[in-house]
């Protein structure tokens, strides 16, 4: 991303007043395109055969699902892109129009603002793995059926036990009320750690609703500070 959009998301954060040295992202502009091997290419090959055929089975599954009639609207399934050994797990809502056609997550607008959230907490796109609750783009970005939701849950579930996080990021209102099975609202959701089968699991606003509210970009700053904490502390 050019670096005066990245400056300008970072200052609209607030972040550029408060930003620990320790979290500042090491940036080489010098590294040649066509050398560049993604962490996920490299993890990919870290993992050991079992793991890495279950995750494969799973994927495979997951683009051919016709469970719900997502799948009559999708261009293709949304299964999650990074590091399968990643210590974090980011988890979206669902899949939007952007999502939809690259078959990437959080790719459109909202998607560059996380990636440069995770960033500024010190964290590469590659080295996390993102995910949504939803693996299909509900039509117009409507919110998920709860029946879409049930359908979709086990994938999620699969990809949680495989991926064993030591942390999972819940980004947004529907993402967080999925994942904790409760009906509160996000101010009341966010700024606690949470568990989730016994992963530590944190809160941050989504970044589409960060985008039309400038107000909030602080606390989402905060949330994410506060997963960071929370890995650090239970790192030892
Ligand atoms: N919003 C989400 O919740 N997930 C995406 O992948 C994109 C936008």
């Amino acid at each position: 991303m050019d670096n005066s959009i990245r400056l300008e998301y970072l200052q609209a954060m607030g972040i550029d007043v408060w930003i620990p040295r320790t979290f500042m992202p090491v940036v080489s502009e010098s590294e040649p395109e066509a050398d560049a091997v993604t962490k996920e290419e490299t993890t990919e090959l870290e993992l050991p055969t079992n793991l890495l055929g279950a995750w494969v089975d799973l994927e495979t599954e997951v683009a051919s699902c016709t469970k719900c009639n997502l799948c009559q609207t999708r261009t293709q399934t949304v299964f999650g892109t990074g590091n399968k050994t990643a210590d974090w797990m980011i988890i979206g809502e669902a899949p939007g129009q952007h999502e939809d056609e690259q078959g990437k997550p959080f790719v459109g607008k909202a998607g560059l603002l996380l990636t440069e959230m995770l960033r500024a907490a010190g964290l590469d796109r590659d080295e996390v793995f993102i995910t949504n609750i939803l693996k299909c783009r509900p039509p117009g970005n409507r919110d998920p059926k709860q029946e879409e939701v049930e359908n979709c849950s086990a994938y999620l579930r699969q990809q949680r036990e495989l991926l064993k996080p030591k942390i999972i990021l819940a980004v947004g209102r529907i993402a967080a009320q999925t994942l904790l099975n409760t009906d509160a609202p996000l101010t009341k959701l966010r700024g606690n750690v949470h568990t989730l089968d016994g992963v530590p699991l944190v809160v941050v606003y989504h970044p589409a609703y960060l985008l039309r509210s400038l107000l909030e970009k602080r606390k989402a700053w905060q949330d994410l500070q506060l997963a960071v904490q929370t890995v650090k502390n239970n790192k030892g």
